[in-house]
């Protein structure tokens, strides 16, 4: 038996304070229904206090989605913790996440604090906001860079103060997977109360390790991860939600499932790349241009073979429609053949090979090879056919 694994959105907070990607109250509501619509069970609709625009987008987030639960985001501070609440009035589930710094750096350079002042303030914060919401999320931030005494503590007394999730960020994204895994175990076998509370993972990307790192986070019995549609968010981003759904479809061997439909992962991908005005990268896994399109001659023909050669899931899973061959001066003869049987014009032998060879004079030139550049390769066996 498979465990659920719940899916916190963080596109429309985490994702949209990354500088020329602002949506509008119009735009994100667009964006938080197609999140409900791909399955999402919590969407972070944003940061109330910190703009008037992001409470009324909460708000009406709240008033335009029905079944994931409504999050919003404050600093472990009473004001904050207030408006939060009073943006979530119209959610049918609202969910208040506070939380403060628990590593060195943070606690000294940033809050200017003490560890046990720090464990004050982060219980007093889940208690004010349980006066408003059942749902109360405690993020520990910078949890990857704290000392593991400290952050097991204030787990602790936080879920004692009623936290229903407990969130472990790696804020910087400067742990490897052994270590963010490491944090999750440490917490499972240290912090006696622990099961009370559900674990997230929260992971930055600033050494390409968000996913890794989310994986082994779950591996290691988180059961909430949060992401942002394409990886967007701060700096390198966030953890990227295609690419976690997929490595857990794609290997049986992590117990969890989700419940988000994936053919729609494409299109909610397109969308938030237009609405924020933020390309999608080639090579991005799951999402890029590239990710299904097979341009070397060895994978061509291995693919043309049998798709599973070269692919480990059906684009079709992801709601791209089919893998493409891209015709290149590194493509073979499998390639060219396929791109002509679909044009009408079967060659074969001597053919072919003549065909096959002025291909590559014209490709070593010519970046992309169309239609009108088959056309005209083949014109001769065409008209004389
Ligand atoms: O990265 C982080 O620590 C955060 C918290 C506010 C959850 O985004
Ligand atoms: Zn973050």
């Amino acid at each position: 038996m498979s465990d659920k694994l719940w899916i916190f959105d963080t596109t429309l907070r985490d994702g949209e304070q990354v500088p020329g990607c602002q949506l509008n109250t119009q735009e994100k509501i667009i964006v938080a229904k197609a999140l409900e619509d791909l399955g999402v069970d919590i969407i972070e609709a944003g940061f109330p206090i910190s703009s008037p625009g992001d409470f009324k987008s909460v708000e009406e987030i709240s008033k335009a989605v029905s079944n994931p639960i409504i999050c919003a985001l404050s600093r472990a501070v009473q004001k904050d913790i207030e408006v939060a609440a009073d943006s979530l009035k119209y959610a049918k589930k609202g969910r208040i996440h506070t939380g403060i710094g628990v590593s060195p750096e943070h606690i000294k350079y940033k809050l200017r604090s003490d560890p046990d002042e720090i464990i004050r303030r982060g219980v007093a914060a889940v208690k004010l906001a349980r006066n408003f919401v059942d749902d109360v999320e405690f993020y520990a931030e910078d949890a990857g860079r704290a000392e593991h005494d400290f952050l097991a503590k204030i787990i602790e007394e936080v879920i004692k103060a009623g936290a229903t999730v407990v969130n472990i960020p790696d804020t910087t994204g400067y742990c490897l997977p052994e270590q963010y895994g490491g944090f999750i175990s440490m917490l499972k076998n240290r912090v006696p109360n622990i099961d009370k509370a559900i674990i997230s993972t929260h992971c930055h990307n600033d050494l390409g390790m968000a996913t890794a790192n989310t994986i082994a986070g779950v591996q290691a019995g988180a059961r909430q991860v949060e992401v942002t549609i394409n990886g967007i968010g701060e700096r390198a981003g966030n953890t990227s939600m295609e690419e976690v759904v997929m490595a857990i479809k794609c290997h049986g061997s992590i117990p969890v499932e989700t419940s988000i439909d994936t053919p729609k992962i494409y299109g909610t991908s397109r969308l938030v790349s237009k609405l924020m005005n933020m390309p999608v990268q080639p090579n991005k896994a799951i999402v890029g241009r590239n990710a299904f399109a097979h341009s070397s001659g060895i994978h061509q023909d291995g693919v043309l073979k049998h798709r599973e050669n070269y692919e480990i899931m059906d684009p079709k899973d992801v709601g791209v429609a089919e893998s493409s061959i891209v015709l290149t001066a590194r493509s073979g003869r499998a390639a060219l053949k396929h791109h002509l049987d679909a044009l009408g014009v079967e060659l074969e032998g001597e053919e072919l090979r003549e065909v096959y060879e002025q291909f590559l004079l014209l490709a070593d030139k010519k970046r992309d090879i169309g239609r009108k550049d088959l056309m005209s390769l083949v014109g001769k066996y065409v008209s004389d056919s």
